[in-house]
């Protein structure tokens, strides 16, 4: 293998793949995947890893353009790691995560042909987000990670977060708090917005906040409040969530509705029927299926999140919560449940998750995934064992980027 690394060559791409690029071939026959490149295209490019079977590069000039090229809307993009697709109109972003999601569960799930159906839009492509997540840059300034570093490009725009947010964030002076790592921006409802400090320090910043939002201080130790309310109120559906400024929530509200949706649409649910919520956040998923069941379970590890929970189904007697680790709790918790709704962080289900699932055999399964890859990999364990893949399907939570949320529903 010769070293290829900062080399520039001339590449034909083809497919999107997962990750926000596209596949080529170098000379030799290895994949190179470029980011930012389009199906079709031409474009030289930079090697910037190589490895036995695979080289990753950077886009640094497009020689021949996609028809379907189309010119981005910020000023930052290539540069600032948080949107990938805003070369490709946005009804091409839904075809291409309904194909990379396919593609990801045929190569890694070794599912023959995958029932991936279309992907449901975003009702708002830009301006979604009800949370993002600043670095500092020198200079006061603040910003997002550049694509695989924790270099920091200062942003002076961004389309992606919900407009109270955009509003916010220019009128941050934040060089006078010591040891600020990272500042969570987070929009309640009613437009109420939440300025989440953390750092590492142990003692809260002392500082005066003339603006009308909450501000909390995030550590290890928890959280402190420094003005305003201690934790947000979200909605979706008309429902009103507390969430604690450390707890999870989806962060675009609609197509967090859309999911609720098809989640009621979809689950065979029965009025004597038992349901687990395994990853239960605060309860967003629970407080919709608790209603339509006769028990339902939640598990999850964080606290803030397990507090949050336990106020937003206060109202309910057929709901137990239980905090801890998923995989240190199911193997032990008792009963047979219809059916378990699963949505883990990205790593997937550890094994003893899937272990204790496949040893309650429940009807149906329900998988909320946000990584196509380690879907793939615990769909096929569920399948070995004769789960039979009835639907996935891509709600798309994160326009203009790679990121793929999907609902998988499996039964036995
Ligand atoms: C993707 S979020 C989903 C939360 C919730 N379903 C929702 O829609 O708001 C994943 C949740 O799993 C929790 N979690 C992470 N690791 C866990 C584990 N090992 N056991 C239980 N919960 C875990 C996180 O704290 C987070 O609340």
């Amino acid at each position: 293998m010769t070293d290829l690394i900062n080399h520039i060559v001339d590449i034909s791409v083809g497919e999107l793949v997962y990750g926000g690029a596209a596949m080529g071939r170098l000379a030799d026959g290895r994949a190179v995947f470029v980011s930012f490149a389009l199906p079709g295209e031409v474009v030289r490019a930079r090697i910037t890893q190589e490895k036995r079977g695979h080289a990753l590069a950077e886009l640094v000039e497009v020689i021949h353009p996609s028809p379907e090229r189309i010119q981005p809307r910020c000023r930052h993009f290539g540069a600032c790691g948080g949107c990938h697709y805003q070369t490709l109109d946005y009804p091409r972003q839904l075809e291409a995560k309904q194909a990379i999601l396919r593609d990801q569960l045929q190569r890694i799930g070794s599912i023959q042909s995958p029932p991936v159906t279309s992907t449901v839009a975003s009702p708002e492509p830009w301006f979604y987000r009800n949370h993002v997540q600043l670095h500092l840059a020198p200079g006061s300034q603040v910003g997002y990670q550049a694509p695989d570093s924790h270099t920091v490009i200062p942003i002076q725009e961004c389309f992606l977060p919900e407009k109270p947010l955009n509003d916010l964030w220019p009128l941050l002076d934040l060089e006078a708090i010591p040891g600020l790592e990272r500042v969570g921006l987070r929009l309640g409802a009613g437009d109420n917005p939440m300025i989440v400090l953390e750092g590492h320090s142990g003692e809260p910043p002392e500082l005066s906040v003339d603006l009308p939002v909450s501000v909390v201080y995030l550590d290890d130790q928890g959280a402190v409040v420094l003005a305003g309310d201690e934790a947000l109120i979200m909605e979706v559906r008309g429902r009103l969530f507390r969430v604690s400024p450390g707890a999870f929530f989806q962060v675009n509200s609609s197509v967090a509705g859309l999911m609720v949706d098809y989640l009621l649409a979809h689950l065979p649910l029965s009025p004597d029927g038992v349901v687990w919520d395994v990853y239960c956040g605060v309860g967003l998923f629970s407080a919709f299926l608790a209603p339509r069941v006769k028990h339902l379970v939640g598990i999850e590890i964080s606290p803030p999140a397990c507090q949050d929970f336990a106020v937003n189904l206060d109202e309910f007697e057929q709901v137990d919560l239980y905090e801890g680790a998923a995989e240190a709790i199911l193997p032990g918790l008792p009963g047979r449940p219809d059916g378990v709704l699963v949505d883990p962080p990205r790593s997937g289900l550890e094994k003893p998750v899937i272990d204790a699932i496949l040893n309650a055999m429940p009807a149906w399964i329900a998988y909320v995934s946000c990584d196509p890859a380690t879907l793939a990999r615990d769909l096929r364990r569920f399948i070995q064992v004769g789960y039979r893949l009835e639907s996935v399907t891509p709600f798309d939570m994160f326009p203009q980027t790679y990121h793929i949320e999907s609902i998988s529903l499996l039964r036995r």
